[in-house]
């Protein structure tokens, strides 16, 4: 008879093993270990050093024209909360939002009027919306992730901005701070066009703790929020996984939100009081970060090849590259339907990080056929023929 502690031992073997082999290996792969980089779409490009870490961009697809919510790489390593670098000391005072001019290449750094309180811009999430009532003016919807005022508290005192301004201005008009506790870990922000009103991820349950840590493990504390600037904030869906961008079909009520760590995207439709019910999950390779809808209806997700990587050596030291790839996801309208495939993902771009680096945005202008990329610590803004 074996000692009992012997058995004892070799049960938790088997066990380690097969949690191994069922739960860790495909998260593992998940996060890029083993994937093999295929480069496409990664070779009728230009570069523009001049827009470095820029985590969002939003096409004003009347005009062609893109804004971006920009810092620099290196305080990104400092200060990033989504991420737990929570170093306010490194963190950035020069973040801007930039408008850039494809056609003509002019780069604007949007200055600040009306933003009085002092405690400046550290940007993430944004979303830039006409005004229903006049669509020569804009709403510009910001994360901002300030740092404390109480130095002992752990994480970021991040609010929501809404500012305003107008096609071919130089100028962004601040409207309001949204401050609420529902705002607890905004990553992304969709706005709408009566300058007012916002649904936003949180990408975690809580700033700080032993919950947030294992999240990672399929812990579904994330959510999104709803605020009105009247009505204060509400949580709209909770008990979701790893949240990180958010769109909005043009058209119609359908939201979707990115999943960054399983990947997928999960399809949800705001109800009349803004709450919103999930119908459906779209599933990738890859974990994505911030998603948006083309003109033609086609949701583009950027997605993190090897999330390793990107998170533990880009964001530490952003001088080493991390592969890109952008993905395409569209109604699927070819045999595969038949047999239940209702979506199509397709890779449009892939890059091993040494022209696109650790992007967490992929933009296009159909139009123009123009695929955009950029990203938290990236350095340069990069522009595909797509
Ligand atoms: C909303 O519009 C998108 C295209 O932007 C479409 O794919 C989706 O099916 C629409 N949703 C509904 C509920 O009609």
């Amino acid at each position: 008879m074996p000692r009992t502690s012997s058995v004892i031992a070799g049960v938790w073997v088997v066990v380690l093993a097969a949690s191994y082999q069922i739960y860790f290996r495909p998260l593992l792969a998940k996060f890029g270990v083993g994937r093999v980089i295929t480069p496409v779409g990664n070779t009728d490009c230009t570069t523009i050093p001049e827009l470095k870490a820029c985590e969002k961009i939003v096409l004003h697809q009347p005009t062609g024209v893109i804004y971006l919510a920009c810092s620099t790489p290196e305080s990104r390593t400092h200060w990033t909360p989504a991420v737990d670098r929570l170093n306010a000391a490194g963190m950035s005072t020069t973040d801007y939002v930039a408008t850039f001019d494809p056609k003509t290449s002019k780069i604007t750094k949007l200055s600040i009027a009306g933003y009085t309180s002092g405690r400046g811009l550290a940007l993430h999430g944004m979303d830039v919306v006409p005004s229903a009532s006049d669509a020569n003016e804009l709403f510009v919807y910001l994360v901002n992730h300030r740092r404390p005022l109480d130095a002992s508290a752990v994480g970021a005192d991040s609010v929501i901005e809404i500012f305003r301004t107008s096609i071919g201005s130089s100028t962004l008009t601040h409207v309001k701070t949204v401050e609420d506790p529902v705002i607890d870990t905004p990553n992304d922000v969709v706005g709408y066009s009566d300058g007012k009103s916002f649904h936003f991820t949180n990408d975690h349950g809580s700033k700080s703790g032993f919950l947030r840590t294992i999240e990672l493990f399929d812990i579904s504390r994330a959510s999104v929020g709803y605020c009105h600037i009247d009505e204060g904030c509400k949580i709209a869906v909770a008990n979701m996984h790893a949240n990180n961008g958010i769109a909005k079909a043009p058209q119609n009520d359908t939201i979707y939100v990115a999943n960054c760590n399983r990947g997928g995207v999960t399809i949800l439709e705001k109800q009349l009081d803004n709450t919103l019910v999930r119908t459906d999950t779209i599933a990738t390779d890859y974990p994505l970060d911030n998603l948006a809808v083309d003109e033609n209806g086609a949701l583009w997700a950027a997605g993190i090849p090897d999330a390793l990587t990107t998170v533990f050596t880009h964001f530490q030291n952003p001088s080493i590259p991390a592969p890109s790839a952008g993905l395409r996801i569209t109604l699927n309208f070819g045999p595969g339907s038949f047999y239940g495939e209702k979506y199509k993902v397709d890779k449009v771009f892939e890059d091993d990080g040494t022209l696109a680096s650790g992007v967490t945005t992929v933009v296009y202008d159909s139009q123009r056929k123009r695929l955009f990329l950029n990203g938290l610590a990236s350095p340069q803004l990069v522009i595909c023929k797509a």
